[in-house]
């Protein structure tokens, strides 16, 4: 059905059709549910289920952030067959985003740019909607990703208290709480990627905490390294430090990675490239890069901390390599775009077959076997 629909959609701008789309995901979720879940839904194997963060997942499947950034369609993820979903990112403050056009594919490169900039109904309401739907969700684990507002103008303290007036909006509904310390689209220069800076944030979120008693784990997300660390060159320092302070605050875990800024080995040309301008890139370009980055975090934390590994799962092959390399689960964006609802039950069902093949009794026992 999707291979149908996927040329007329892919005629649409990239931004309409995505728009149409998640229309299309709110009237099934209102009307047509229990027919989604018997078209695409199945019956997950439970040698795929795992605890983590103190939360069951019924397999290592979920969609990542940006894609329901307002939080309204848990029931239709559930339905389609995700373990999980992170909404968002949700900022403290509503924003727009950037202006239009902001997102582009690039079919050769099975890839997609976007500078949306965090657009968002704010974590307010983002928080209201998902309280409002989740009931109708079943086993969904529901995560929300908040980032700073997108306004260059709010630096320092008031960034920190920008940060944690969205963390406190979401921990009420989050079982998880993702804090993206690595949008690409924000303009502002050094991110809170930055030990010191990073350091800074986990604090001010911790005397959150402090105030709020039991609140969710946390993760942190992090942007690629270089593309040259997909061919072995070493990793950053930057990440044994970023590990280090996230320990110090009791964080739950790494979410590698978000999109990349630059546009290494693309088979897209320079002109194409050139109209399309800044943003970061997704998809199957980011693939060696994030999943080097996994196994850098694995080790670097002998596994203690679960890692969810995003960038480039185009393929059950890949969802199986990057949990070989030390993720935990993985989350998907791009390959949704490219392959359709259906997907969700393909990588599913590749992890079991590969699972068959290996050996091991439960998906847990592959975790990192490659790291
Ligand atoms: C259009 C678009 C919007 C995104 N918005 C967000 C966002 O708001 N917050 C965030 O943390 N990541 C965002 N991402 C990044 C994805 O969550 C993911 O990290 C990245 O796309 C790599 O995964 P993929 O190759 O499967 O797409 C966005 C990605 C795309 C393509």
């Amino acid at each position: 059905m999707y291979a149908r629909l996927r040329p007329l959609l892919f005629r649409l701008d990239p931004e309409r059709a995505h728009d149409l789309a998640l229309a299309l995901a709110g009237l099934a979720q209102r009307q047509f549910l229990p027919r989604v879940r018997r078209a695409v839904g199945f019956r997950p194997d439970p040698r795929l289920a795992q605890t983590l963060f103190g939360r069951s997942f019924a397999h290592p499947v979920g969609l990542a952030a940006g894609l329901d950034k307002n939080g309204r369609l848990a029931p239709f993820w559930n339905a389609l067959g995700f373990a999980f979903v992170e909404m968002g990112s949700a900022t403290a403050r509503a924003s727009l985003g950037n202006p239009k056009p902001r997102l582009f594919r690039l079919p050769a490169d099975r890839a997609l740019v976007n500078r949306m900039g965090l657009n968002n109904a704010g974590a307010e309401r983002v928080a209201r909607s998902i309280r409002l739907t989740r009931s109708r969700a079943g086993r969904l684990v529901v995560a929300v990703n908040i980032a700073k507002t997108h306004d260059p103008s709010i630096l320092g303290a008031a960034a920190l208290d920008d940060f944690r007036e969205a963390f406190r909006a979401v921990v009420g509904v989050a079982d998880l709480v993702v804090v993206n310390v690595s949008c690409p689209n924000t303009r502002e220069g050094t991110t809170f990627e930055e030990p010191k800076a990073l350091d800074g944030l986990l604090r001010a979120l911790a005397v959150e905490v402090g105030y709020l008693g039991a609140t969710p784990p946390l993760l942190i997300k992090l942007a690629p390294p270089p593309a040259a660390t997909a061919h072995g060159s070493p990793m950053p320092g930057l990440y044994a430090e970023v590990v280090d302070v996230a320990r110090r605050y009791d964080v739950a875990g790494f979410v590698a990675t978000n999109t990349a800024p630059d546009r290494a080995g693309l088979a897209a040309d320079h002109a194409t490239l050139e109209a399309i301008g800044r943003g970061g890139l997704s998809g199957a370009p980011l693939a060696e890069r994030s999943t080097a980055l996994v196994r850098h975090l694995y080790r670097l934390t002998n596994g203690t901390m679960p890692i969810v590994g995003v960038g480039g799962v185009m393929s059950a092959d890949d969802a199986w390599r990057r949990m070989r390399a030390g993720a935990s689960l993985v989350e998907v964006y791009t390959g949704l775009i490219y392959e359709g609802p259906g997907f969700v039950r393909t990588l599913h069902d590749g992890l079991v077959q590969h699972l068959d093949r290996s050996g091991a009794s439960t998906i847990a026992e592959i975790v990192g076997a490659d790291a």
